[in-house]
């Protein structure tokens, strides 16, 4: 990495000093109030426990879901806390505020390897204006500041961003540099053949991510429900199936640039409706008729694109090959996640960036088996693209 890591914090550098991490604690809750998916708490903890073997006083700070500056009573970090004190074995000061007198007087009553929660980031307005003010009373409180919220780097706020000029030591944490290393690393100096797969249902939030990997990769494999746009762009008949009709010259022009890079399904699972027990058949993509839609691929695209990944150095995947949430057109995708899995096997870099396709991985109960698996969603995909994050930027220079 660029920049300066936690890493090279040394004891004398972190013991008794309090400080503050950014991180991305926000984890899916269910209606009561429940984690369901615990993964970026457990993602954040090897800098957690890097920093309380040295005897730092760790502060840490994140935001849950969009409250709007305002008190959510839903979106407080108190499940957070307490699923973090299970997984440290030891007990976590949870604050009720994330800046203020009561915060400050927690933080400096710490001792050598204790670690305190701020509330909720997004309580205060400050937070995502990046208000200069409310970064300087985050940086009131820490010594050192630490960003490891990789799903949360593209993002230029108070904690992310503003912190970092009102404090001397600004580093990333272990898990930043973990997704720098794969993600980066796939698109600057992969093992080749790279191979990218995107999916997703449209072209137009993944436009920026096709263009670079275009550039970078050595085949593109486009799935999901994006790929009516190009078939229409093709001149194909796609029945029902969800088409962006603005972005069919942009597919066009996107086939002609790729020189014959780009893999589209060969067949696709269309169904009758939109639902989970709508009735299914298998077609090639020419046969598409009128009054179906199409939200899997096929089998023999499956094959198709794993005679393609056969050889490759270095796989990105990034977006669903279909409707996965639905049992019946999940196949596509679930045969993806397999096949990427046996690849890792076989000394093939494998790296699934985030969202959906993350999602998909852990419900074929493949995840384990991956090169890594990105925390970040958007953060992901502008890394993917190219572009720099303003919370990587931030930091220290190495
Ligand atoms: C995410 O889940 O992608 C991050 O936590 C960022 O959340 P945001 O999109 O609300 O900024």
């Amino acid at each position: 990495m660029s920049k300066k890591s936690v890493a090279n914090l040394t004891e004398a550098d972190l013991s008794g000093k309090r400080v503050f991490v950014r991180v991305d604690f926000n984890v899916p809750l269910n209606e009561a109030g429940a984690i369901t998916d615990d993964t970026r708490i457990r993602a954040a903890l090897p800098t957690i426990k890097y920093l309380t073997e040295k005897g730092a006083k760790v502060v840490l700070g994140s935001h849950m879901g969009r409250p709007k500056g305002q008190v959510v009573e839903s979106m407080r970090l108190t499940p957070v806390a307490a699923r973090l004190s299970e997984l440290l074995g030891q007990d976590v000061v949870k604050c009720d505020d994330c800046i203020g007198d009561a915060v400050s007087a927690t933080v400096s009553g710490l001792s050598n390897g204790q670690v305190a929660l701020l509330e909720n980031l997004r309580f205060n307005p400050g937070e995502e204006k990046n208000d200069p003010e409310f970064a300087k009373q985050l940086a009131a409180n820490a010594d050192v500041y630490v960003n490891d919220a990789f799903g949360t780097a593209h993002r230029a706020h108070g904690s992310t961003e503003g912190v970092t000029h009102h404090v001397d030591t600004s580093v990333g944490g272990l898990l930043i540099e973990k997704e720098l290393k794969f993600l980066k690393g796939a698109i600057e100096a992969p093992k080749r053949p790279l191979v990218a797969i995107v999916g997703g249902s449209k072209v137009s939030s993944k436009i920026g991510v096709i263009k670079t990997l275009l550039e970078k990769c050595d085949k593109l494999i486009i799935g999901g429900g994006m790929i009516f746009t190009f078939y229409k762009a093709q001149g194909l008949a796609v029945g029902g199936s969800l088409v962006e009709e603005d972005k069919v010259d942009l597919a066009k022009s996107l086939m002609e640039q790729a020189e014959g890079k780009i893999l589209l399904p060969t067949d696709v699972v269309i169904a009758d409706n939109f639902a989970p027990d709508a009735n299914a058949k298998t077609v090639s993509v020419k046969e598409i008729p009128d009054g179906w839609m199409g939200l899997d691929i096929g089998p023999d695209s499956v094959k198709v694109f794993q005679d393609a990944l056969a050889d490759c150095g270095t796989v990105i995947w990034n977006g669903p090959m279909g409707v996965f949430e639905f049992d019946k057109f999940a196949v596509g995708t679930e045969a993806i996640a397999n096949s990427l899995a046996e690849l890792t096997g076989k000394g093939c870099i494998t790296i699934i960036g985030g969202g959906d396709s993350v999602a998909a991985v852990e419900k074929v109960g493949v995840a384990e088996k991956m090169s890594h698996i990105s925390t970040g969603g958007g953060a992901s995909l502008e890394l993917l693209e190219g572009k720099e994050l303003p919370g990587i930027v931030a930091l220290d220079d190495a």
